[in-house]
């Protein structure tokens, strides 16, 4: 069943009150679901959504019997109910050690746990499972005093009390009325780390973080991120929080990273748990920014949410988007955008270019969970980005406040939160509409002219969306883009726009037709332009830059996002000279003075984190965006010659690099050096960037790693970086390290993921064995997403042998996807998308794929979930 944003209905019902009872048994669990009903209109028959194990239906007090009502593809329909409020009771009972689905109640390592959004909670109970349906739950559990010591649910416990048979029990009430999506019940032996935050009215909020007792000092750290986000979301948007206590579950079989139940998040243990020792410093900042995230949906998702489904973007896209500020006011700004430019480009304008492309609040689904993807969320962000570009902090902020007065308490629309920023501004976002209906990423393409006698700078642009298997044409959209100019020597430029008195060095251009051309005025010299600054737009813009003006911009442009970006396009460059160069059996070129370039700006007087992301060079899937019949094995060699090539001519600098880093970190004034901390991250992200870059081009570096493995692992960031910077390399050494590494951290769930990670990406030759081989090791389980997301994940990801010219990785994956959706489909069809290049490979790899896709479709019992991502793959 395909499901359209167009069909949508308002509800037929509505629920005043909802009183749950969940009764935990050894081998099931009851639940007695008591709703108080109030029809919208009379002589409707009552449709809930459910698929549990159904005991008995109770209508104002009498038992329905099987006539009166009807149960039909996860509906259950009431045929005749009264005209006025009614109370209709359901007694469900679920078998949660055997939902390996974790949707809905499941078991997770002997305790309970719930994920309900977008549609779990229907496997609990029957109900109206929409998020336009709101209403006030109260929850009581009734268990086994030693099996289920803590027992939780949203909002408030306002009582509990003792039962006989060593049994106990609970009652939780949240009065903040909310969609079912938002319910959720914990009940396990569970440890407890607690703190306390005073918001700025001076109400005292109580902080607990479940664990497993031997992670409970573990999670020090998501306690003091959760309280920056309180502070800061008080701060920059004046939103406070509104329950007595706000709790953290940290689950280590989830299938996402973490949920924002009211009051009652639940996380994946990944972004929860973190020590020196078993934590990176990505990892840290990962965590902060997941707490933040979720807590900040506490206004974005939560007070107010989505009317259906197809708004998820109204809560995702603008909680990302706050998300990624407060990490970027946090600390590293430059840096923390060029991340996630970096993570969009990459993945999102895949995803936009490939068989899954939808707009940001897409047209149609078939399975929801399909739609928790990147253009939801990132290009969602970048949606939510572009109103405070337009509009600035205050007017942004003044949108935000009309927002919450208009909207707290309601299920509402990406419209609305656009009316909401237009009305408080004054302005009309009305082609601004076009963000969430056009999918595929726009592309310009710009040139200037400069006009000496009359000093003028003309900028001509020209934009294009290109078509998406939704949509053939398309309309000219908004587009901000932010602009600077510099002269030959690099200094900044002021100039005049038509109509205004002031000279500007920076302006953001309101680019919205097909072509249009902006004139700069008193512009007294000839300039290049800094296009997109600070990455104003989702787009891909082209200027025919030379290279002598790309190396400008990289030596001198004060905006970190276009001096970064003149780098990547100088990678581009040089990646498709070696491209060429392969294709022609030519000797590669040497790219001496790309080196150069990046030799200045590492020894300019830059942060350290920033020198790390200048040597990034683009991934694969950016270097193929715009090419079809893909060799992938050729894109992964010619990116590697360049690599090898710069590594070679800038040994000297990378080495001295090095060295400095270490030096840092040694001297460092922080007290404890191998703790996580913004300033020694950079020093360590660099350090680590140099290693990876130094053993292309320094033999020794292998040696020297080994040698001192011991003691330069100080902390996880450092034996990571080692071990990633050594892992493609085919020396048993690579081995041997590998294999202290997973017997040291054996215990450590968390740890051990790296280590599958490791092994799923390295480019050894033997890599799909020692994979197989992995998945017999005892720490690894293919019902857990992480463990499965480490180990296939990484190989699917890992182009030149999920790509190998044999079909082998493609057979691979297709067995294990196979595998895994005969129980867990939402795994499975993440993983179904490595398969998204298929219409995009040269033609022998796409007929190894398609083979693999067919066998995959053809599978009678493959889930809804998987099913609709290769029907679209197939375009079947
Ligand atoms: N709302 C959660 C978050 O982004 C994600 C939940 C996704 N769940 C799912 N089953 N796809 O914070
Ligand atoms: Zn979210």
């Amino acid at each position: 069943v395909v499901h359209y944003l167009k069909d949508y209905q308002a509800p037929d019902f509505a629920v005043a009150e909802i009183d749950l009872t969940y009764t935990i048994e050894e081998a099931y669990t009851l639940v007695r679901n008591r709703m108080m009903i109030v029809p919208h209109e009379v002589g409707r028959p009552c449709v809930l959504d459910g698929s549990a194990e159904l005991l008995q239906i109770v209508l104002n007090g009498k038992c329905l019997s099987p006539h009166e009502y009807a149960i039909a593809d996860e509906k259950l329909t009431i045929h005749t109910v009264p005209d006025t409020q009614f109370e209709l009771e359901i007694t469900t009972r679920l078998y949660p050690a055997q939902n390996k689905t974790l949707m809905g109640l499941y078991e997770s390592g002997d305790n309970l746990y719930t994920q309900n959004e977008p549609e779990g909670f229907r496997k609990i109970t029957y109900y109206f499972d929409r998020p336009d349906v709101m209403s006030q739950f109260t929850t009581t559990i009734i268990g086994d005093k030693r099996r289920y010591p803590v027992m939780l649910s949203n909002g408030n416990l306002i009582d509990s009390g003792e039962l006989d048979n060593d049994r106990h029990w609970v009652c939780w009430r949240d009065p903040f009325a909310k969609p079912s999506y938002l319910f959720a019940l914990v009940a396990g032996q569970l440890a407890v780390l607690e703190g306390n935050f005073t918001t700025r009215s001076g109400k005292e909020v109580a902080l607990k973080f479940y664990t497993r007792p031997e992670d409970r000092e573990k999670a020090g750290f998501a306690l003091e991120s959760l309280k920056h986000a309180m502070q800061w979301d008080e701060d920059r948007f004046n939103l406070e929080y509104d329950l007595n206590i706000f709790m953290v579950v940290a689950v280590s079989d989830f299938n996402m990273g973490a949920m924002e139940n009211k009051g009652l998040n639940i996380f994946n243990t990944k972004y929860v748990l973190a020590s020196n020792d078993t934590a990176t410093d990505a990892d840290f900042e990962a965590i902060e920014g997941v707490i933040g995230h979720e807590y900040f949906h506490n206004w974005t998702g939560n007070r107010v949410t989505c009317r259906d489904w197809f708004q998820l973007s109204l809560k995702e896209g603008l909680t990302v988007f706050r998300d990624q500020e407060f990490s970027a006011d946090r600390a590293s700004r430059a840096v923390r955008r060029i991340h996630n430019v970096r993570v969009l480009r990459s993945m999102q304008f895949a995803e936009d270019a490939g068989p899954m492309a939808h707009p940001v609040r897409p047209a149609s689904y078939e399975e929801m969970n399909n739609f928790y993807t990147l253009t939801v969320y990132e290009k969602g962000a970048e949606v939510v980005r572009m109103y405070h570009t337009l509009l600035g902090e205050e007017g942004f902020q003044k949108g935000m406040q009309l927002y919450f007065q208009r909207h707290d308490g309601q299920a509402v629309t990406c419209d609305d939160f656009r009316a909401a920023m237009a009305d408080a501004n004054g302005v009309n976002l009305d082609q601004f509409a076009l963000w969430y209906s056009q999918a595929g990423t726009p592309q310009i393409k710009a040139h200037g002219d400069y006009d000496a006698h009359n000093q003028t700078f003309s900028l001509h642009l020209r934009q294009f969306i290109p078509p998406t298997p939704d949509m053939a044409d398309k309309q000219p959209m908004v587009i901000p883009v932010k602009i600077g100019l510099l002269d030959k020597n690099g200094a900044s430029v002021a100039f005049k726009m038509a109509g205004t008195a002031d000279k500007t060095e920076e302006t953001v251009l309101v680019f919205n037709q097909t072509e249009q051309t902006f004139v700069f005025h008193d512009v007294a010299k000839e300039v290049v332009p800094s296009l997109l600054r600070g990455f104003s737009a989702p787009v891909r813009l082209d200027y025919p830059y030379s290279d002598a003006d790309l190396m400008l911009l990289l030596a001198h442009d004060s905006d970190s996002f276009a001096r970064w970006e003149a780098a990547q396009t100088l990678y581009r460059r040089a990646f498709a000279s070696n491209l060429d160069a392969l294709a022609s059996v030519q000797p590669l070129p040497q790219h001496a003075e790309l080196a150069q370039a990046l030799t200045s700006a590492l020894n300019a007087d830059i942060d350290p984190a920033y020198k790390a992301v200048l040597l990034q060079v683009p991934t694969e899937a950016e270097l193929w965006e715009d090419v079809s019949s893909i060799n992938p094995e050729q894109y992964v060699c010619a990116r590697q010659a360049l690599l090898q090539s710069l590594a070679s001519s800038m040994q000297d600098t990378l080495t001295h690099w090095r060295e400095w880093a270490d030096e840092q970190e040694r001297n460092s004034r922080h007290h404890a050096p191998q703790e996580y901390h913004p300033d020694l991250a950079g020093v360590r992200s660099l350090r680590n960037t140099l290693l990876q870059w130094g053993v292309l081009a320094t033999a020794d570096l292998l040696h020297n790693i080994v040698n001192e493995f011991s003691q330069r692992a100080t902390n996880m960031t450092h034996e990571y970086g080692m071990l990633a910077a050594i892992n493609h390399l085919s020396d048993d050494k690579r081995n041997d390290l590998l294999n202290q590494f997973g017997q040291r951290h054996a215990q450590d769930d968390l740890v051990m993921d790296k280590y599958f990670i490791l092994i799923g990406s390295s480019q050894r030759p033997d890599t799909l064995q020692q994979v197989e081989k992995a998945l017999q090791h005892p720490a690894f389980s293919l019902e857990n997403p992480n463990k499965v997301r480490s180990l296939l994940g990484s190989f699917s990801r890992n182009i030149p042998h999920f790509h190998a010219a044999d079909g082998s990785g493609y057979r691979f994956l297709a067995d294990y996807i196979l595998r895994i959706d005969e129980f867990n489909p939402q795994v499975a069809s993440r993983l179904v998308q490595a398969f998204n290049l298929y219409d995009r490979l040269e033609p022998q790899r796409k007929t190894l794929m398609a083979e693999q896709l067919q066998r995959i479709q053809k599978d009678e019992g493959l889930s809804k979930d998987s099913r609709e991502i290769v029907d679209k793959i197939l375009h079947s």
